[in-house]
């Protein structure tokens, strides 16, 4: 077969859904599937995922996207996987059986867990090793909470029975083999960065930081680059060929976003809002409530990091109106529902549902409507909701703008990419919001395709990230037209509504 008739699959394994994306070599999409997965509400604030489901999903759309494109192993050169960060499973070695449930980032039943830890040293105790603040969002506190809740565990964990991992773990080691075929049980560093366990700067599990929370190391993953033969696919799914990319979705968008010099950056809009800006081979650490990650590494190159500002609802929220409130149908519905009046009509919606992240970092706050009025009606809670996309994006590029100004710059504008970007309406309002240009790329899917240029540079179908570069191009911008004071205005009442939404747990 010539080289020219192949292709690299990512495997975008996402919070609502999993999905497989064939590429060609100028990064256009050539097949696709999508399958989305049970969302598990066990109880207020518990998010889980049948993580046996996301599995079945996942050989189940990468033969439907190989199905689409008329295409069989032999035309896949190489596998990039691309996650759903932070979500946690644990299984059984021997039989690939999930112990529990996976535990998703949205997640806040490690509440305690956190509270205990901090009351030695703070919020910030482990943030010079991992880059983060103690939070629910995070992975190692979840392993912990499974370890002690699942009968046994704590002793089969450290008997070596049981395996560990986020997402991008349980896919890789179902892939390559699993229980019956020795599966690699791998991580990459992106992944890691987003558990409290690993050290930014050695790239390898901190051992003081797994005991004080309380992860066994014999169960965790090894870490190694996001770009690199991790192993070969076994029979039955893409037989042979070779898993060589993974990147956490984010830091994958960031990838194919083509963010590879320090100051340059992007926002996802998926189930939450994530702005990520690279710092190039330097740690920085933020001053303003963001995170310090790593951005990607390639093999045996330097680590690139990353400042990030996670937001953790925003698409999520439009999900919340169809599905608990039925007031759309079907999301895109929403910017319909949304320019059906003319302003806001003073509503303002803080979707905390899962506390506040960045730039906050209060998982006290619960969600609200604010500004009620006789005259307020649906079209107007459906504009809040969007508007609450767009100022919470505010608050973190303020905070980015903050930190910027020692790694790299301030930025003049922001890549866009998710299913939210095809609104204009929003669009338009969050350059207005921000006060800098928003810009989309042409080929939207960056997260996938920042997951198969790693998989694809590994093996050589890309040369260098020089390619990454001149396949990326412009397809729309918006530039900020609101007048300032209108802005100030709108902010002064997002920021009171904030205000409004702490302290509400008790
Ligand atoms: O950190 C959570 C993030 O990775 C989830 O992304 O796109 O599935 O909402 P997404």
């Amino acid at each position: 077969m010539s080289s020219s008739t192949t292709y690299v699959l990512a495997i975008d394994q996402g919070t609502t859904s999993t999905r497989a994306i064939v590429f060609d070599r100028e990064g256009s999409v050539v097949a696709t599937d999508q399958m989305e997965h049970e969302q598990i509400f066990p109880r207020a604030g518990w998010v889980e995922h049948d993580a046996l489901e996301i599995w079945d999903n996942t050989r189940r759309v990468i033969g439907g996207a190989l199905g689409k494109g008329n295409l069989n192993s032999g035309h896949i050169e190489s596998v990039g996987i691309t996650n759903q960060r932070e979500t946690t499973v644990v299984w059984e070695k021997a039989t690939g059986q999930p112990i529990h449930n996976a535990v998703v980032w949205q997640d806040t039943r490690t509440q305690a867990l956190v509270d205990s830890l901090a009351q030695d040293g703070g919020t910030e105790r482990f943030k010079d090793v991992c880059g983060l603040p103690l939070a629910t969002y995070f992975a190692g506190p979840k392993i912990a909470w499974i370890l002690d809740r699942v009968e046994g565990a704590r002793e089969r964990a450290e008997a070596g029975e049981l395996l560990a991992g986020t997402m991008d773990t349980w896919v890789l080691w179902n892939l390559t083999g699993g229980a019956d075929n020795d599966g690699v049980h791998v991580t990459d560093v992106t992944n890691a960065s987003r558990t409290m366990l690993m050290d930014l700067r050695t790239l390898e599990w901190d051992e003081s930081t797994c005991a004080a929370i309380g992860v066994p190391m014999q169960l965790l993953p090894q870490i190694r680059s996001s770009s690199e033969v991790y192993g070969q696919c076994q029979p039955g799914v893409l037989n042979g060929t070779p898993v060589a990319g993974i990147l956490g979705d984010q830091h994958a968008a960031t990838f194919g976003q083509a963010c590879l010099t320090p100051g340059t950056a992007k926002n996802t809009y998926g189930t939450g809002n994530f702005m990520l800006l690279n710092t190039g081979t330097e740690i920085v650490t933020s001053e303003n409530g963001l995170l310090t990650t790593l951005c990607y590494k390639l093999g045996d190159a330097d680590a690139v990091y990353a400042l990030e500002g996670s937001i953790a609802v925003t698409g999520s929220l439009v999900q919340w109106l169809r599905d608990n409130l039925g007031l759309i149908s079907s999301s895109p519905q929403v910017e319909e529902l949304a320019t059906s009046v003319e302003d806001n009509g003073g509503v303002y919606f803080v979707p905390a549902f899962s506390g506040l992240f960045a730039p906050h970092w209060r998982p006290d706050a619960r969600g609200a409507i604010l500004g009620l009025t006789r005259f307020a009606n649906k079209g107007h809670i459906a504009r809040a909701a969007l508007e609450s996309t767009a100022y919470q994006t505010r608050d973190v590029l303020d905070a980015m703008q903050g930190d910027a100004e020692r790694a790299g710059g301030r930025l003049s504008e922001l890549k866009v990419d998710g299913g939210m970007v095809a609104n204009e309406t929003l669009m338009q309002f969050q350059a207005d919001i921000l006060g800098v240009d928003v810009v989309r790329p042409t080929i939207a899917e960056t997260t996938a395709l920042g997951a198969a240029y790693a998989a694809g540079l590994a093996v050589g179908y890309w040369e260098s990230t020089d390619e990454i570069t001149a396949n990326w191009s412009e397809d729309a911008r918006w530039s900020p037209q609101m007048d300032s004071a209108e802005v100030e205005r709108l902010l002064r009442n997002w920021s009171k509504a904030i205000t409004k939404t702490l302290d509400w747990v008790d």
